[in-house]
């Protein structure tokens, strides 16, 4: 493998020569010398290369500007300046990409969010993307490697379904006919003629499959894109985003809520010891960020302070009747601060969730027994007769970061609860049948993974922890 800078920083192998390639964050200095900070994505760090006018002409120079990309013969040598341990005396460099100053629009200073998601083509050359982005990565190397250990297997939902699975109608279709003349059968729209020969959508979730996964192999885990039109133009929710949807049998919601405990802070310490530099990068671009706020909107703790804690704490858990009857006994409430009402059977609102876990609780919190009413159809009835044995893991800065049940698996309640709730029988016709045919107590989750990145890296909008958001209006990229 060729040499990265991660590598020669960690292993430097000094007064040898080397080659390195990489992008120009910087270039200073004076006639004489030149002083390149190179970026080759590897690392947050950069490397120094000194580039002297007696060897390096004037025009290669000059075409040294912020996002050239540039190759470098040299030696390695230790460093007598200021900031950096070692650097690279250059022999020879070569520009393999010129990036015109007149043109160029990511400079060596500091840019809005906004105007970076549209420069999303060339924003993760910037070190806060660069550290957003290999963050991102070590979060989904440790949701595979925590599965792996724990005895799950990685299973493949469809993308491409017939079946609405949150049953919230938020789909967007799939087809191949003409947009001009499709075949129409009673003045409809006939899919019979379709690619599939029906109706076909993107997946909201892998969940049902999921479940078939786990009537057969135990406990198995999705890690896949998931696809919402809902016109939420929010700093939470993207129109496509990744979702991983682990599903096990045998476990009650109790055991549910210990795995998805245990899993999140697990990952949150994957990163606290994986992504040391990129995360103390992000500490500071926060609190520089926090400066400009209001003091009652600067959170009480810095990002790895933030992070550490929530490792450290247990979740609360409790129903989401205790957390109503909290929320009607505030003085936030009592106040009328709340601008969504509070009563129970509510489905509450992202103010309701950050007040419990930000101001009463001040931790994780794990909401459970949820109304049937605003819950899924496959959700586990409890004897009450109005209330699912439901759980949602609620982050402070996030809201719902996991939603999660244990399921129904009796054929007979399953089935009334859906033609209760005009869930198409006969498109499920494959669900139903594992609750025919050795039906099992089973339980599951989904962890929005944007959701979980945005709490890691302590950034505000989930549009700039994906590489390429989609969002209502916006499918740039
Ligand atoms: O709560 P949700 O809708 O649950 C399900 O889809 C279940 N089938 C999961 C399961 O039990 N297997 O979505 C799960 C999580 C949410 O808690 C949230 O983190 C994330 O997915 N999520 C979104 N993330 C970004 N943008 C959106 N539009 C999202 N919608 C949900
Ligand atoms: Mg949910």
């Amino acid at each position: 493998m060729k040499q990265r800078i991660i590598h020669i920083l960690k292993n430097p192998t000094y007064d040898q020569k080397i080659t390195v390639k990489g992008w120009v964050k910087t270039k200073r200095g004076s006639k004489n010398v030149n002083f390149i900070a190179l970026n080759d994505g590897s690392t947050i760090q950069n490397l120094q290369i000194v580039a002297d006018a007696e060897k390096i002409s004037e025009e290669i120079l000059k075409l040294i500007q912020t996002g050239a990309c540039i190759a470098v013969n040299g030696t390695l040598i230790a460093s007598q300046g200021a900031g950096q341990s070692m650097e690279v005396t250059a022999d020879s460099i070569e520009i393999l990409g010129e990036a015109n100053p007149d043109e160029y629009k990511i400079q060596a200073k500091s840019h809005s969010m906004e105007f970076l998601r549209e420069q999303a083509h060339l924003r993760s050359r910037t070190t806060t993307f660069g550290a957003i982005f290999r963050i991102r990565h070590a979060l989904a190397f440790a949701v595979h490697q925590y599965f792996n250990d724990n005895g799950f297997f990685y299973w493949n939902s469809p993308i491409i379904t017939g079946s609405d699975a949150e049953g919230a109608g938020q789909m967007f279709r799939v087809t191949t006919l003409s947009d001009q003349n499709p075949p129409l059968e009673d003045g409809k729209v006939n899919y019979k003629e379709d690619f599939f020969g029906q109706v076909t959508n993107l997946t909201v979730s892998g969940q049902l499959e999921a479940e078939l996964g786990a009537m057969g192999l135990g406990l198995v885990y999705t890690f896949g894109p998931t696809f919402r039109a809902e016109n939420s133009n929010t700093a939470r929710h993207l129109a496509e985003f990744w979702m991983i949807e682990p599903e096990m049998a045998f476990y009650d919601l109790q055991d549910n809520m210990d795995l998805v405990e245990n899993f999140l802070k697990y990952l949150i310490n994957y990163a606290l010891n994986n992504c040391a530099e990129d995360l103390a990068f992000l500490e500071k671009r926060l609190l520089d960020e926090e400066k400009t706020k209001k003091k009652e909107e600067q959170s009480e703790m810095a990002l790895l302070e933030k992070l550490t804690f929530v490792v450290a704490q247990d979740f609360q858990r409790l129903t989401y009747t205790e957390a109503v009857e909290i929320l009607l006994n505030s003085n936030h409430h009592k106040k009328k601060k709340f601008q969504y009402e509070v009563k129970w059977g509510i489905d509450l609102q992202s103010e309701h969730e950050r007040y419990l876990v930000e101001k009463h609780f001040k931790k994780p919190v794990i909401l459970t027994d949820y109304p049937k009413d605003i819950k899924a159809f496959y959700m586990k009835q409890n004897e009450d007769g109005k209330t699912v044995r439901a759980m949602d893991v609620l982050f402070p800065n996030i809201g719902e970061m996991v939603g999660g049940s244990q399921r129904e698996e009796n054929y007979d309640k399953l089935l009334t609860r859906m033609r209760e709730m005009g869930v198409h029988e006969e498109g499920l016709w494959w669900y139903l049948e594992t609750r025919k045919f050795g039906t099992a107590p089973h339980a599951g989750f989904g962890l929005g993974f944007e959701r979980l990145v945005l709490f890691v890296t302590g950034m505000g909008n989930i549009r700039d922890v994906i590489p390429f958001p989609r969002t209502p209006q916006n499918a740039a990229f």
